[in-house]
């Protein structure tokens, strides 16, 4: 549904995008992760058409965007709503005047019966129609991200772009604001883009993720390939990863575990098996949306790792020797 083919982009002759590819599909919760300065933000507005690019194309439903009419842009951001991390509402209007505004700047009228039934039917879906006629400076921020997400479906978007949304709130309103996100995105059908360096967001809701650094996808998949099972050391070192903290004697067996692979005595089996020890010297169980996934790293003795591996494969269990 959307296509971004080989985007690059420079900015005062640094190439902030290095030609980047990532396929959007109709519906999905998609995420792009990464540190500060990988250019995630520019990426986004290129998908929305506030920013230029030098190189490449964005395919919109099987159309290529024409970047150089403006026509067709504002056509696009009209299809595409938008929320960020300072929810930029304005101060002297009130909620119900805040979501009206994208109609009001289409010029669509605002005072016929639909429209105010439209309006007050965002507001309550996103859970705020006791502050219908509240200043922004009254709500808290949980809330007026809350707004900025009713006005950015006034137009009824078919795309809901997220720059940093959630990365002022602290984590309790976070859940909030991305069950609200879920809720959008399974009722409404609409596509959500998520731009976020919390690794949480992406864990939560989102279906695929990019990892994007220095202008380029480093890996792109379903959240739980990415985090439990990082192949690249940079992904490793911003997920700040368990390899420099194990032993340096021996082997490192890392061993993956997926949805009821959770349930099974492997590692007592295996060392009764094996008739030896394991020292287990990290462990994490993570949330992917509804499955839960499980790593650990065992160190063990350099001969023993032979048939650990092959009792760990006639057992499937999912293995890596950690270098
Ligand atoms: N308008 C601009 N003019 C010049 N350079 C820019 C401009 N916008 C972004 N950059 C540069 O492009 C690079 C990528 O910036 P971008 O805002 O896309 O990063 P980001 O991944 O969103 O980072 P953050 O997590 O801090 O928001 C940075 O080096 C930034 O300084
Ligand atoms: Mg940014």
């Amino acid at each position: 549904m959307i296509q971004i083919k080989n985007v690059k982009k420079t900015f005062n002759k640094t190439e902030v995008l290095k030609g980047v590819n990532i396929d959007i599909e109709k519906g999905e919760i998609f995420g792009i992760i990464g540190q500060s300065g990988a250019g995630k933000s520019t990426l986004l507005r290129c998908i929305n058409g506030l920013e230029s690019y030098d190189e490449g194309a964005i395919v919109v439903d099987d159309v290529t965007v024409d970047i150089k009419n403006k026509k067709v842009l504002r056509n696009l951001q009209k299809r595409m709503g938008m929320i960020f991390q300072g929810f930029n509402l304005l101060e002297r209007l009130d909620v119900y005047q805040n979501v009206a505004l994208p109609m009001k700047f289409w010029g669509i009228p605002t005072n016929t019966p639909e429209a105010k039934e439209k309006i007050l039917n965002l507001i309550k879906l996103v859970g705020l129609e006791e502050k219908v006629h509240s200043k922004p400076k009254e709500l808290s921020g949980g809330q007026k991200q809350r707004v900025a997400i009713a006005r950015a479906l006034a137009l009824d978007p078919d795309f809901l772009l997220c720059d940093e949304a959630t990365s002022a709130l602290d984590p309790e309103i976070t859940k909030g604001i991305l069950a609200l996100l879920q809720k959008i995105n399974r009722e409404m059908g609409i596509t959500i883009i998520i731009v976020t360096h919390q690794m949480e967001v992406v864990k939560q809701i989102c279906q695929k993720v990019a990892f994007l650094s220095g202008g380029k996808v480093l890996a792109i998949g379903k959240p739980e390939q990415l985090f439990v099972w990082p192949k690249e050391q940079e992904m490793r070192e911003f997920l700040r990863e368990e390899s420099d903290k194990l032993p340096s004697t021996g082997v490192n067996l890392k061993l993956f575990f997926f949805g009821e692979g959770n349930q099974r005595p492997i590692v007592t089996e295996m060392a009764r098996e094996l008739q030896t020890n394991f020292n287990i010297c990290w462990a994490k169980l993570e949330d992917f949306r509804e499955d839960v996934y499980g790593s650990l790293v065992l160190n063990m003795d350099e001969k023993d790792l032979e048939k650990a591996c092959a009792f760990l494969d006639s057992k499937n269990v999912t293995w890596e020797v950690i270098k």
